[in-house]
């Protein structure tokens, strides 16, 4: 007999944010999706009704660590004795996803700081899988401080963050910290679980951020990159199982979980990181903003002031794409990025005539562009084999790389190594 496929499994908590009556649109879109089962804690009792939780997402509700369902006598869920039933163990056993949304500035506080005081903070401590988070708060208490401290500290620990988006938010205010749109939680939590396992066993390798060349000892030449764009795109490709190695220039935002990182500077050292592992890559994707020029010397000490003009010969950098390209073995699939200031269509086709990548994501950069340092991006996707670019967002950096991934085939990756 065929062994039926199980269910993943599902844990959404519901914290006591403005937002939680959306928690009930969420479960129920969730459903046909996992195996679902609802975690409430006290303070989201008071925003949304048990029954309505239950009843759309065909799943008993838990909101105590101690009464209602505990101890459960019969049938627990792993077939312990009554007396050794813990739920706080029980309930996160053998779950895919911990998915919290929303999340308040609390339960933020609470999973930074490793809190157990209510059922679903201690289920967070033991949970076995990755925890995701959607928060939903006022503008300003998303922006405080201690609540981005507390932001950064779980991105750090690999804590998956949806939204909060910006926008009119339930308290009368415009500003970050509306909660993201339930469909589109469904679609990244059903895209999760589908995707697990769709790039097992592939290599893929991102570079991202800027590449700093010397001037002198304290001075370099670089340029706006955040890192944010090919971070997301590292994030969405171990979201799919895949082996993710980043190679990331300077920049201070936490590296995803679970990829291996190589720290690089100049773009010689990032031009050396990714060529000596091109043999064993599936997917390049080429997010970095590599400089194109470097000091023709670097001076061994500080370059002194004198009032007069300093003139800077600058010689070209190696140009990695370039040298990837003349290497590109059948089965490597590359992605490269444009970065343009201006007519962003003509310019970047041009590049992708000079550059013929698998795929050439284009994006505006420059004033008043969203492509560096912002957490939100508008890309034109050039696909080898498409006669017209694909046009994506504007939208959040995380849910683009989703997108651009999904428009990446590797199932020929690894042929004619
Ligand atoms: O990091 P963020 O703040 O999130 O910003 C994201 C981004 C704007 C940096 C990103 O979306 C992006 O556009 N990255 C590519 C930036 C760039 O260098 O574009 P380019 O048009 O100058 O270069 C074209 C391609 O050649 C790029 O894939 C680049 O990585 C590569 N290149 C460039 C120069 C060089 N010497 N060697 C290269 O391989």
């Amino acid at each position: 007999m065929i062994p039926r496929p199980t269910q993943p499994k599902v844990l959404l908590g519901v914290t006591g944010s403005i937002a939680a009556y959306k928690a009930v649109e969420l479960a129920r879109l969730l459903r046909p999706l996992c195996g679902l089962r609802v975690v409430l804690t006290q303070a989201g009792s008071h925003l949304v009704p048990v029954r309505a939780l239950r009843q759309a997402s065909g799943s008993p509700v838990w909101t105590s660590l101690f009464k209602g369902s505990n101890p459960i006598p019969v049938g627990t869920p792993s077939g312990t004795h009554p007396l050794t039933f813990v739920p706080h163990i029980e309930y996160a056993k053998g779950a895919d996803l911990v998915l919290i949304a929303p999340a308040s500035a609390d339960l933020l506080a609470k999973l930074a700081f490793g809190i157990g005081d209510d059922l679903l903070s201690t289920l967070c401590l033991y949970a076995p899988c990755p925890i995701w988070v959607a928060p939903a708060m006022n503008a300003r208490m998303w922006n405080h401080p201690a609540v981005q401290a507390n932001v950064r500290t779980l991105r750090a620990r690999g804590v998956v963050f949806l939204g909060p988006e910006s926008g009119h938010l339930a308290c009368g205010e415009v500003g970050d910290g509306r909660f993201a749109e339930p469909a589109e939680i469904a679609h990244q939590v059903g895209s999760f679980l589908g995707n697990r396992e769709l790039w097992k066993g592939k290599r893929v390798v991102v570079t991202a951020g800027p590449t700093q060349e010397a001037l002198d000892p304290v001075r370099v030449l670089t340029n706006r990159s955040s890192g944010k764009m090919g971070y997301a795109l590292a994030q969405a490709a171990l979201n799919r199982g895949a082996e993710v190695t980043l190679i990331t220039g300077p920049v201070s935002i936490p590296a995803p979980v679970g990829a291996q990182v190589t720290a690089v500077k100049t773009a010689g050292e990032m031009a050396k990181a990714v060529l000596g592992g091109l043999a064993r890559t599936d997917l390049l994707i080429m997010a970095a903003a590599v400089a194109d020029f470097r000091p023709a010397k670097a001076s061994a000490q500080k370059i002194k002031k004198t009032g007069r003009v300093l003139t800077v010969r600058l010689v070209p950098n190696r140009d990695i794409l370039g040298e990837v390209l003349k290497k590109k073995r059948k089965g490597l699939v590359v992605m490269g990025f444009a970065a343009e200031t201006r007519d962003v269509g003509r310019q970047a086709r041009a590049k992708w005539a000079r550059k013929p990548t698998d795929l050439l994501v284009a994006n505006r950069v420059g004033e008043g562009a969203q492509g560096f340092e912002s957490d939100r991006n508008e890309l034109w996707v050039f696909k080898k084999g498409s006669v017209r670019p694909v046009h994506l967002g504007p939208d959040l950096k995380s849910r683009l790389a989703e997108r651009l991934l999904e428009l990446v085939d590797l199932k020929r990756a690894g042929d004619g190594r």
